[in-house]
């Protein structure tokens, strides 16, 4: 008995990898929906397959069923996210599998959208459907994990990216920070960008770097969103960022002058007004969750400094990436990634985690994580929690 479970097992981590790998499929193009793959699966034979491909087309489970070239009745369906239960743009795909008779249901990881959460295992179990919960789960959750942040916090999911040199700094005494990393590491940076809904710098790299902030080198359906913090429209008119590459929102509060605000909208910027927070700056918190209303499920931080010390000390990012050159820049005036206070010791410094390292180019990427995964534990914590063996 206990080698049967084994070997059911396994077989349910190689099917779900399939799924997981199928899911991959849509990427970049499923947004605001999650990326999702399904398999079909009758007697160790895979029957079916599908995955999501963007929002309006079909769910991968109903891909997945209409692909058999068999009868799905009594097979078992492997899916890395729980299946709808409400009606979107399509009809739930838990009636389906429902109506279909699938015997047996294999789920990564719970769908955290109030709408889901847990329910559609509970109607699948409650009509006598074998589910079996968090195969690769880990995998699944990291997986969606943008879309998960947006759709539990009405944020998006938020990552900061920087290059410094050996000596932490990212820029010289001068405020250059052209360019800090190696050709590699800045295309690498260009596909970042590709990935993200939303790119946010402060108006010190504005002013400083005349950055265009746009995708290049890489074709993509639509140029991520550029967003401009600036409380008091310091902004040129003529500023690189506000050229007509790409949509641009400049995030500002009522220390505005009226005029400044006409002048942008009338060249298509848009600017959101917000009241200052306690320091008069745009609050960060209110932007984002405003960004999040626009579906916005991805930003990029790109700086510079005054921005990255905002974003962690507020606990609003999510994953750092420090591409670390290979040069030492020195000087007091330099500016590091991280200014304000500071931590008053190691003890009091915050703590990152899943802390991982690889080489890009000359350079080496370092990525980790903001939060710790029993926050994301937290996060994701939902009414069903028991878990069947496998
Ligand atoms: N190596 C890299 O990866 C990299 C990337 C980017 C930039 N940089 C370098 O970084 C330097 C610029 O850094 P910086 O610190 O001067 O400028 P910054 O971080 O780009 O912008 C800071 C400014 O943003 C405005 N702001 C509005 N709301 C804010 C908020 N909630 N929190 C923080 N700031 C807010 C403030 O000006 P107002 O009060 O006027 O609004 C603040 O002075 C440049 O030398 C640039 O070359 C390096």
């Amino acid at each position: 008995m206990s080698e049967l479970r084994s070997r059911a097992s396994a077989d349910d981590a190689r099917f779900m990898a399939m799924a997981l790998k199928l899911a991959l499929r849509g990427k970049g193009r499923t947004r605001p929906n999650p990326l999702v793959g399904c398999v079909l699966v009758r007697q160790g034979r895979v029957i079916g397959t599908g995955f999501h491909r963007k929002p309006g087309t079909p769910h991968a489970e109903v891909v997945a069923i209409e692909s058999a070239r068999e009868d799905v009745r009594g097979s078992t369906l492997y899916v890395n996210l729980e299946p709808c239960a409400h009606y979107g743009r399509t009809p739930p795909c838990l009636d389906l599998i429902l109506e279909r008779q699938i015997g047996r249901v294999v789920v990564g990881t719970v769908d955290p959208n109030p709408l889901v959460n847990g329910r559609s295992i509970r109607a699948l179990r409650a009509k006598g459907v074998d589910v079996t919960l968090g195969v690769l789960e880990a995998a699944c959750r990291r997986m969606n994990e943008v879309f998960f942040k947006w759709v539990q916090t009405g944020k998006p999911f938020v990552t900061l990216k920087a290059g410094v040199s050996l000596d932490g700094k990212i820029a010289a005494f001068t405020g250059r920070s052209k360019w800090i990393t190696s050709e590699v590491s800045r295309r690498r940076a260009h596909r970042l960008r590709s990935e993200v809904d939303a790119i946010l710098v402060g108006i010190g790299t504005v002013l400083q770097d005349n950055p265009l902030l746009t995708c290049r080198g890489i074709r993509i359906a639509s140029q991520p969103l550029r967003v401009v913090l600036d409380s008091a429209l310091r902004i040129p008119l003529d500023a690189a960022v506000l050229g007509p590459e790409a949509e641009s929102l400049v995030a500002t509060t009522d220390r505005a002058p009226a005029e400044k605000v006409a002048a942008l909208r009338a060249r298509g910027v848009q600017v959101e007004v917000f009241s200052p927070d306690r320091a008069g700056r745009v609050p960060l918190g209110d932007l984002l969750r405003r960004l999040g209303e626009r579906e916005i499920q991805h930003v990029l931080v790109e700086g510079g400094r005054g921005i990255f010390t905002t974003v962690l000390e507020e606990g609003e990012g999510d994953r750092l990436l420090l591409f670390v050159a290979p040069i030492l820049l020195g000087g007091e005036e330099a500016p590091g990634v991280l200014g304000g206070r500071g931590a008053e010791s190691p003890q009091e410094a915050l703590r990152v985690f899943d802390l991982r390292c690889r080489r890009s180019g000359q350079d080496l990427l370092l990525e980790c994580r903001l939060k710790s995964s029993e926050s994301e534990e937290s996060l994701t914590a939902c009414p069903v929690d028991s878990k069947e063996p496998g």
